[in-house]
């Protein structure tokens, strides 16, 4: 294999208390495009910054091009050349125009000629249909047509790998799909990229390779099919479906019951979930967790996980320990009858080697 464009070894970078990366270890290879996700403070934008070395990390190392861009002698006007940068909010400069953006790098660092700085920013200009706003300043343009001006800012110095912290995040949503296209295409062109995206679609259609960062380390790193479609991991499961979970433990026959209703109610109300969907999570618990498991169990240990999904679909999955007890089974009939309402689907196993609690109960509720 050809040696990456870049290599992080053991990168670390904490602030005071706060580590947000932990010893990451992670190749990119040239061409890749890296799609960036997982929940907001989990240290993405910080791995970004660090690659493009406006962090100095607290240690490990990074290799861009086989040269150590953390070592003292690192040339940054050299690395800044070779890697660009696009940010959340946009970050031109306010006080000159979109072609004196456009060129003021070219210029002064990579010492190109006024005229054939021009010629290259109008054609760059051209090539995201914003020609005629050459002589605008920044405030006079859209969010998009600015994250698209700073994105032509940044291909003006030819880079060999380009960096996007939220490129979208900051936008209406009616200038969203106009910055992803003029990222596609630079894509196509075949630079190398790592981008930091809430965009779900986008991330799966753009990208080579998905990771999925969580508390500062690497959860998953795989193809978008893979991590999309088939996720290792239960969190990545949870955080691509964007599902909102609440989980209720019942370990003992004082549970308050009262305070788990309330926990349900504020779930619902919290998410906007449906009222038939909230008497649906009311009488699980009350009927099947309570009524049916927890009388039933000398030491009980009961997990009521809900998972309310962007698509509205409800999945409630019941863990609890003892020998095996499918709740299809149980002679409570009204209880059963109440519960049946509500479930359109329902699946039952038991892992003996789950020794915390082996029962495991699955159920989608009807939509
Ligand atoms: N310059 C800094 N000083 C102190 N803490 C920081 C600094 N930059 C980032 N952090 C902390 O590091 C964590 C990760 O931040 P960040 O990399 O911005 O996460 P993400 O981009 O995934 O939302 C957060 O807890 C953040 O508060
Ligand atoms: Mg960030």
């Amino acid at each position: 294999m050809n040696e990456p464009m870049i290599k992080i070894r053991n990168l670390t970078m904490s602030f005071g208390s706060v580590t947000p990366l932990k010893n990451i270890n992670l190749d990119i290879q040239r061409g890749d495009i890296v799609a960036l996700i997982g929940p907001s403070g989990t240290g993405k934008s910080t791995l970004l910054r660090l690659i493009n070395r406006l962090e100095t990390p607290t240690s490990g190392s990074i290799i861009v091009d086989g040269e150590d861009i953390t070592a003292p002698d690192c040339r940054l006007e050299l690395l800044r050349k070779k890697i660009g940068m696009i940010f959340q909010s946009f970050n031109l400069f306010a006080h000159l125009t979109v072609i004196e953006n456009i060129m003021a790098a070219p210029v002064s660092v990579a010492h190109l000629s006024r005229q054939a700085a021009y010629d290259q920013a109008m054609k760059l200009l051209k090539s995201v249909g914003l020609q005629s706003k050459a002589l605008s300043y920044p405030s006079e343009l859209s969010g998009g047509q600015q994250q698209r001006i700073a994105i032509v800012r940044a291909l003006a110095m030819n880079p060999e790998m380009l960096l996007f912290d939220e490129p979208t995040s900051a936008l209406d949503p009616t200038m969203v799909s106009e910055v992803e296209n003029v990222i596609r295409r630079v894509a196509e062109e075949g630079t190398t990229m790592m981008i930091v995206t809430h965009e779900m679609e986008f991330a799966r259609s753009i990208a080579n390779r998905v990771i999925f960062m969580e508390n500062g380390c690497i959860h998953e790193d795989g193809t978008p099919d893979q991590i999309f479609n088939h996720p290792q991991s239960e969190r990545t499961r949870q955080f691509i479906q964007r599902l909102k979970v609440l989980t209720l433990t019942v370990d003992s026959h004082e549970v308050d019951t009262l305070s788990c209703f309330t926990l349900i109610e504020e779930f619902v109300a919290k998410n906007g979930i449906p009222r038939r969907t909230k008497n649906a999570l009311l009488s699980l618990f009350d009927e099947l967790c309570i009524g049916m498991l927890l009388s039933r169990m000398e030491s009980p240990l009961i997990k009521m996980m809900i998972e309310y999904g962007v698509d509205g679909h409800v999945t409630v999955n019941i863990d609890y320990n003892g020998d095996r007890f499918d709740i299809a089974d149980s002679t409570d009939d009204i209880a059963l009858a109440i519960v049946k309402a509500f479930i359109a689907d329902m699946s039952y196993n038991y892992d003996a080697d789950d020794r915390e609690a082996p029962n495991h109960l699955k159920i989608s509720l009807v939509d």
